[in-house]
């Protein structure tokens, strides 16, 4: 039996009756809990189940499976598109991943992601290899490491004529092609569906009617461009 402090100096059979009283209330707070806030009865976030069952779903195509979780942030890709988009009301992120470009927005830009897997509740979710985007009311699109896993970039491109103002970022075909084709360096399979050399992708960017303002280089091949329709 337990002897310390005031406890200790009562007689045991007040102390029994305190006790006794204690685990009634341990057990009372345990149903309240329980049967309340408790996470045996809470239904599990819808965002996180749709998430979940894209991964594990054995019918599920590779990309959706492959996108169900993103632990990657491209945050420094994200500040740099953020310069270029100025003074904007309103933006689309195709392929937003963690919405990175939202943090980064002034207050008061309408936002909207669009992506296979849904980043939050407000997310677009569309397969853009089964699917054509939408018309959308927006200024601006900001696609930012997602033409890489396009099948089709000309017919992803139609859907981006809607917009006045693109920015845009992607791995371009170069040296490290050329190395690794020769067995110089190991290919590490990263999913990519196309391969356009940076003068294909420029030609590709403009014959959908934009006119490039800015470029930048985000990597030793990836480059990330701005521009306004013509
Ligand atoms: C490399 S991450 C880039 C994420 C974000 N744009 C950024 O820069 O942080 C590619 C994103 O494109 C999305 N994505 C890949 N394939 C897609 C598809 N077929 N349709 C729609 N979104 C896709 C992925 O879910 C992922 O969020």
């Amino acid at each position: 039996m337990l002897r310390c402090g005031t406890l200790a100096a009562l007689p045991p059979v007040y102390f029994n009756i305190a006790s006794f009283g204690n685990i009634l209330k341990l057990a009372g707070l345990f149903i309240v809990q329980r049967g309340t806030i408790g996470y045996a009865r809470r239904e599990p976030d819808p965002i996180h189940v749709r998430i979940r069952s894209m991964a594990t779903d054995p019918q599920a195509t590779v990309q959706p499976r492959r996108w169900a979780s993103l632990n990657w942030e491209w945050e420094g890709r994200a500040t740099m598109a953020r310069e270029y988009l100025g003074e904007v009301s309103s933006v689309v992120d195709i392929g937003c991943g963690k919405m990175t470009l939202k943090r980064l927005l002034p207050e008061g830009v309408r936002y909207q992601g669009v992506d296979i897997a849904p980043r939050d509740e407000t997310t677009i979710v569309i397969d853009l290899n089964a699917e054509r985007l939408p018309d959308m009311d927006f200024d601006a699109a900001n696609v930012l490491g997602v033409m890489e896993y396009i099948n089709d970039p000309d017919v992803f491109f139609d859907r981006l004529e809607q917009f006045d103002l693109l920015v845009f970022s992607y791995n371009c075909k170069g040296i490290k092609d050329v190395l690794t084709n020769m067995g110089i360096l190991k290919s590490t399979p990263k999913g990519w569906r196309n391969r356009l050399t940076k003068a294909e992708t420029i030609a590709l960017i403009e014959r959908h009617g934009f006119k490039i303002f800015a470029e930048r280089r985000v990597r030793l091949s990836e480059y990330l461009w701005a521009a306004r329709r013509s």
